[in-house]
């Protein structure tokens, strides 16, 4: 009787499991039915705990049957378990296909910019010479862009320069200079460095002038250096960027950090100091400026002017780059068109 009973119930799990597994549409659904029918509190493990009441001799048999079923549910659960994960696989394959036979994306290799180029020159040459390359912030105390450059607050020369301010003691620095004054401060002597980066001016953009642009600057600190050696050095330089035939020239000139200070002119690469259109008929195209270091600069950055001396410049990268390359729009740096990039 009680048999019978199992058995018809046993039955009636195995074609309600049946049903339900034929209808799945997904392994949420699959999962969901092994838990409810064979899991510890499933109906076929609730048929197990009514074993107690069968009579021991027919315990196998009973036994044997509930096997039985579960087996044959477990095959059809793996049955269709099979079948929805190659579904899935056909449905992810058809997704990623690839169809090797388009054309390829094209792939765009950018150019190194022409200033890039030049200071990269430039670093080389004074490298070269056992110069170091440090960097100065571009966001600088007006003590160090002015103050300590010898510009004081009512300076003439603070005029064209007195610029971007973030607050009455903040600027955007007007010149890379300031890195000289850093550099001096730090008290390691002797020094040769040159500090390359970007400077802020509120200049109008037209061919020759932008609101940002970048310099070179250059120091050497050390006992007995002497305006000779300024002047070698810088001949040295101009022969290696601009070509070992060229001729230098030294201008007096006046900058508040140098005394005395000087414009450095190159003979015209063009036209070798005939006059062309390239230097405007001059000859001569200024170059940078220059100096030997103000003792006042030294006193204010810690440095005993009694016992050494030093030279300084500043290069405008822009204006190498647009020589060297015979650019004759500052614009064209700016715009990062690849047509023109790609010419150097
Ligand atoms: N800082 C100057 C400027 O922006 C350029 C310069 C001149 C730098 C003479 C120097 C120097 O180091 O000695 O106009």
């Amino acid at each position: 009787m009680i048999n019978n009973e199992i058995k018809t119930k046993l039955e009636s799990i195995l074609e309600k499991a049946q049903e339900s597994i034929k209808a799945a549409k997904d392994m949420d659904i699959i999962n969901e039915i092994r838990v409810k029918v064979l899991g510890k509190k499933g109906e076929l493990t609730a048929v197990l705990k009514g074993m107690k009441d069968v009579a021991p001799e027919d315990r196998p048999a009973v036994g044997q049957l509930v096997n039985d079923t579960r087996a044959k549910i477990e095959t059809a659960l793996d049955t269709v378990k099979t079948r929805l994960e190659k579904a899935q696989m056909e449905v992810k394959l058809a997704a990623e296909k690839i169809d090797v036979t388009l054309p390829a994306r094209k792939y765009n290799i950018g150019h190194s910019h022409p200033n890039t180029i030049a200071l990269e020159e430039v670093e080389r040459i004074f490298i070269g010479m056992g110069y170091e390359v440090v960097e100065g912030p571009e966001i600088e105390y007006d003590l160090y862009n002015f103050e300590k450059l010898n510009i004081p607050a009512n300076h003439p020369a603070k005029d064209e320069q007195d610029t971007f301010y973030i607050n009455s003691d903040i600027v955007l620095r007007t010149q890379t200079s300031p890195a000289q004054a850093r550099e001096m401060e730090k008290g390691k002597l002797p020094i040769r460095m040159i500090s390359p980066g970007r400077v802020f001016r509120s200049d109008e953009v037209d061919a020759t002038h932008s609101p940002s642009f970048h310099q070179i600057e250059g120091l050497v600190v050390d006992e007995h250096i002497t305006f000779a050696d300024l002047k070698g050095t810088l001949q040295e330089f101009a022969r290696e960027l601009f070509g070992s035939d060229i001729k230098t020239k030294f201008r007096p000139h006046h900058f508040p950090f140098t005394e005395p200070s000087a414009e450095m002119d190159v003979s015209c690469f063009k036209c070798g100091g005939k006059g062309c259109r390239f230097c405007k008929g001059e000859g001569w195209i200024e170059i940078l400026g220059c100096g030997m270091v103000h003792p006042h600069v030294f006193e204010m950055c810690g440095i005993d002017p009694e016992k050494y001396t030093g030279f300084a410049f500043g290069v405008g990268l822009e204006r190498i780059a647009l020589l060297k390359y015979e650019i004759d729009d500052m614009r064209l740096l700016y715009e990062n068109d690849i047509r023109f990039l790609n010419q150097f």
